[in-house]
């Protein structure tokens, strides 16, 4: 036990003894301050600025206590993005605006959000209160007047232990229907929004800038491809980030040690979503959100669009990426059979060159995949459905937002001539890593909808798998949701295809 506490000690050391310097505004200042490597921006509000407001409850993403606001340019255009400082990693600040509960209001003058979950009654202890503003401020600095379903996916990610939901509710939509972006977002904000666009050019000029090295601990954030190639080829035993919503609750809750960080985030050529011959392209580094921002996502592939308004929560999905929810491996990642049935492929990056992998060829086991040393997926390449491709995904979880599934699935049936001419089903939360299911193309392929039996042919899916007991769910009730994941998909599609 005391070996371990040592440990746990050397290890919080490591994190706060090296330093380096990054630049950006901070409520209304802009700022350069010293900063560790893998220091969390929760981490930093604490122990470098004594800005206590920002709120830590799980430290893993799960309550959103610790919500804070990025704003930053994306595309060309000034976004507010609330994030989990908890898992945001300070050094992925620079040159940005962190916008703080400190930043909104002050005891004699209380921000709008502030005044009008007051009158509310919107708190009780208070404890999630600075988390619900900040979700609040950033849904109203982006939308005019946002609906119910706007103000709930805004607040998704926000958990409140005294159970206040319907008083802040209330008070949301009084400052949806009364309050416009002007009188949300103060003045000074509106002034660091123009120097945002000047910072990224004279960000250059400043020592270091994007790379920050450590003796210790080395975290760098490097801008472009080559930059990268120069860093792999000079340092061995690098682990890539790139949202580090995986990774930092690794490190916040596991204490994994990471002695080398290479940040992706910061790599313009994979910030893109692009038509290419190959089909659609997203790069690595484009979060969730940017997947939900992308009209070419909502036009071409509305099934992902879909799917990921279902991830993990608004804080969560503003940083983190596909590729990272591929590359983690974990058996239960959402998107994974969404791609399997897509029949996307991986752009893989190394120092020696690029390579073309079939995103179904990708995981070998548990946690493992065909990812090289110091290799990193680039791309992620999904070829065109055609428009008439029935396709649906189901994740089974116990909460709507914010809740690892169970049992994640998706289907892709396309019809010729009246007879199905290519049906891929393919499962997450089965086995150890995501699974097509063989039996449900055999029995399908070829065939007219008249001739589908939905139950005979969901009992067989259902017998093809072999999941495991976890916390998430018994095999007994896994085998079921296969089971009726199945049956809902076929009585769609049939129902669907007689309907026509
Ligand atoms: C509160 C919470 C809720 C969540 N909910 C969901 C959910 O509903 N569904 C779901 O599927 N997941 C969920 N997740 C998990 C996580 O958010 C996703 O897996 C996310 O897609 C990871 O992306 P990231 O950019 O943050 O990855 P990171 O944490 O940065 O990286 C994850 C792993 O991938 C590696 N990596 C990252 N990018 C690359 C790359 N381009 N090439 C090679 N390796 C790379 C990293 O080294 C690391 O091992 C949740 C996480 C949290 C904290
Ligand atoms: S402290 Fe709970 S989400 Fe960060
Ligand atoms: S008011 Fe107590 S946790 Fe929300």
């Amino acid at each position: 036990m005391e070996n371990h506490n040592a440990n746990d000690l050397i290890k919080s050391l490591q994190r706060i003894y090296y330093f380096n310097k990054i630049t950006f505004w901070l409520n209304g200042e802009l700022i350069t301050a010293e900063i560790p490597p893998a220091q969390t921006t929760l981490e930093f509000l604490h122990n470098n600025q004594h800005l206590y407001g920002t709120k830590c409850s799980c430290n893993e993403g799960d309550c959103g206590a610790c919500t804070v606001v990025i704003a930053q340019v994306k595309e060309g255009n000034i976004v507010y993005e609330a994030i989990n400082s908890c898992l945001y990693t300070a050094a992925k600040l620079h040159g940005k605006h962190l916008i703080t509960i400190e930043g909104l209001g002050t005891l004699e003058q209380l921000h709008p959000i502030q005044q009008v979950m007051l009158e509310n009654h919107s708190l009780q202890c208070g404890y999630c209160s600075p988390g619900f503003v900040m979700s609040l401020f950033a849904l109203l600095a982006n939308i005019s007047h946002p609906d119910e379903e706007e103000i709930l996916s805004a607040l998704e990610g926000n958990l409140c232990r005294c159970s206040s939901y319907q008083s802040i509710l209330r008070a949301a939509k009084e400052l949806s229907e009364n309050f416009t972006f002007n009188d949300i977002v103060p003045a000074w904000c509106r002034d660091i929004e123009k120097q945002l666009f000047s910072f990224k050019d004279a960000s250059k000029l400043i020592e270091k800038s994007g790379n920050l090295f450590y003796p210790c601990t080395h975290y760098f954030i490097p801008q472009k491809l080559s930059e990268l190639t120069d860093i792999l080829a000079n340092t061995p035993e690098s682990v890539f980030i790139a949202g580090g919503t995986d990774l930092m609750v690794r490190m916040n809750v596991q204490k994994e040690e990471m002695p080398v960080l290479i940040d992706l985030s910061e790599l313009q050529e994979l910030k893109q979503i692009t038509y290419t011959s190959r089909g659609i392209v997203i790069g690595a580094v484009v979060t969730y959100s940017d997947i939900l921002h992308s009209g070419i996502i909502k036009t071409d592939l509305l099934s992902l669009y879909e799917l990921v308004e279902k991830i993990a929560s608004k804080q969560i999905r503003n940083f983190a990426t596909l590729a990272g929810n591929i590359a983690n491996a974990s058996p239960i990642g959402d998107t994974l059979p969404l791609l399997s049935v897509l029949d996307a492929s991986l752009t893989l990056f190394s120092s020696t060159g690029i390579r073309e992998l079939p995103l179904r060829d990708f995981f070998l086991d548990y946690r493992k995949t065909r990812l090289n040393y110091q290799e990193l997926i680039k791309e992620i390449v999904i070829p065109l459905p055609t428009q008439d491709a029935f396709i649906r995904t189901y994740k089974a979880t116990k909460r709507k937002a914010v809740d690892i599934s169970a049992v994640v699935s998706a289907v892709k049936i396309e019809t010729e001539s009246g007879k199905i001419k290519e049906a891929k089903l393919a499962f997450g939360g089965v086995a150890t890593i995501p699974k097509l299911s063989h039996k449900f193309s055999e029995l399908l392929i070829g065939k007219p909808s008249e001739e589908i039996n939905p139950i005979e042919i969901a009992e067989i899916v259902s017998a093809e798998f072999n999941p495991i007991s976890d916390v998430r769910g018994s095999k007994e009730y896994r085998q079921i949701l296969i089971r009726n994941q199945v049956l809902n998909y076929l009585q769609e599609y049939v129902q669907g295809d007689t309907n026509e």
